[in-house]
């Protein structure tokens, strides 16, 4: 008898975007002369920049003619990928990464996803409320987490982020084995300084735990002091794993292209308590299950990292935090306190209500925008709605002017 992985039906039944979806559609049914604006999931809008563009139209031409055809690269990416992010993602900012550390991929989401089956089940993990649910939903399916109750996973240890620590969770108070943390955060655009970041790489140190760090926001940081890699972080090297995607970056979402870094120097243990290389767990994973990212999508995204296509992709994170200067502003003055759209493209703010629904449904309704439900993300995040600044201009300031006429 084929017997399925019951762990799946622990999962919440609703997911968050489909859920919105699903009230959007039936608005628009009932309202069909109405035009509404998404500022709800976090997808970009501009084009790809030109440098990325010419890049590939190259690559493809090269794969048009046997002298240059390229079959199977290999699996962890190509050396002129690996060897720019090093030099220019790390090395340039101080950080001590080698390109072999570098595993290319086709997105932080499933990066994020899959880096969990290197570690046991028994292990206890500590996610952030709110929380970018793949996170707590690839534990759920591994098994680690228990059942849900009242919105909370019973073996799941919660690092509230909420107004009062601003937004940057606390060290936990009970043992955990395993820590997400994810800055420039989703969803509430926050950042972390280097005392805080220090602060987690030291309890990890103590006690032999590891952190999984998703910086996939990093362009969007302006804030000279914030950190852009935990390995900016004396000692991360032994403790971190880190996470980094092209898609906001370089509005890559539809493209494919990401990236992880695992140093050689990152360690867990066994049961007997000896160490185990993470760098050649996951070498061994990601070559047994993923066979590398196509050779265009590779040379687009190298192409970020030229002269061109630095000044063009700034641009980008540019006009998007343009966008959130716009909301940022209109939503401080009518009176709401709020955080992130600074050094992040999203914005977290208190509805004044106890209901994110209720407001996303007055925002709906009156407005005709589409924003997230905070509580969508976990306990902490009800009472809050998250603003995306991923649209064009001018859908930005009608949404804005809307929101102005009706609140
Ligand atoms: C925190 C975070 N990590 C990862 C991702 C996924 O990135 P990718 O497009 O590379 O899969 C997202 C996308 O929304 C995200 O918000």
């Amino acid at each position: 008898m084929i017997l399925v992985n019951e762990n799946y039906a622990k999962l919440q039944s609703s997911y968050l975007f489909a859920d919105i979806a699903k009230r959007v559609k039936a608005y628009q049914a009932a309202h069909p002369d109405q035009t509404v604006i998404r500022l709800g999931i976090g997808d970009v809008t501009e084009p790809l920049p030109p440098a990325c563009v010419a890049a590939m139209h190259k690559a493809v031409d090269e794969m048009a003619a046997a002298a240059t055809f390229r079959g199977y690269g290999p699996e962890q990416g190509y050396d002129f990928l690996r060897e720019a992010i090093a030099a220019n993602d790390y090395r340039a900012r101080g950080a001590a990464v080698d390109a072999d550390e570098i595993f290319v991929s086709d997105g932080a989401k499933c990066d994020t996803a899959n880096i969990q089956e290197l570690f046991g089940a028994k292990i206890t993990v500590a996610v952030p409320d709110p929380v970018y649910p793949v996170y707590v939903d690839t534990n759920v399916m591994a098994g680690r987490t228990g059942a849900c109750r009242s919105g909370r996973y019973g073996r799941l240890v919660y690092l509230p982020c909420t107004a009062e620590n601003g937004y940057v969770p606390a060290l936990p108070e009970q043992p955990v084995d395993l820590i997400y943390l994810c800055f420039p955060n989703n969803p509430t655009g926050a950042t972390a300084t280097h005392a805080q970041l220090s602060a987690w790489v030291q309890y990890a140190r103590a006690n032999k735990a590891l952190i999984l760090f998703d910086a996939a926001y990093e362009a969007f940081i302006r804030n000279p002091e914030i950190p852009h890699s935990i390995y900016e972080i004396e000692g991360a090297r032994e403790v971190a794993i880190e996470f980094r995607s092209f898609s906001k970056t370089a509005g890559f979402t539809g493209t494919r292209c990401a990236f992880t870094v695992v140093p050689k120097t990152c360690v867990a243990y066994t049961r007997a308590g000896d160490t185990v290389s993470l760098h050649a767990l996951w070498n061994r994973r990601h070559t047994t299950k993923f066979n590398g990212v196509s050779y265009p999508v590779q040379r687009a995204a190298e192409a970020v990292y030229s002269a061109e296509g630095r000044q063009q992709t700034r641009a980008l994170s540019d006009f998007y935090l343009a966008n959130a200067k716009i909301i940022r502003d209109t939503m401080a003055d009518l009176g709401f306190a709020l955080t992130g759209g600074e050094n992040g493209p999203y914005i977290w703010i208190q509805t004044g209500t106890r209901d994110s629904w209720k407001f996303f449904d007055r925002l709906l309704e009156r407005a005709q925008v589409v924003v997230t439900p905070g509580s969508g993300f976990g306990r902490c995040g009800e009472g809050y709605i998250r603003i995306s600044a991923f649209n064009s201009r001018v859908r930005v300031e009608e949404a804005m002017t809307r929101i102005r006429r009706v609140l």
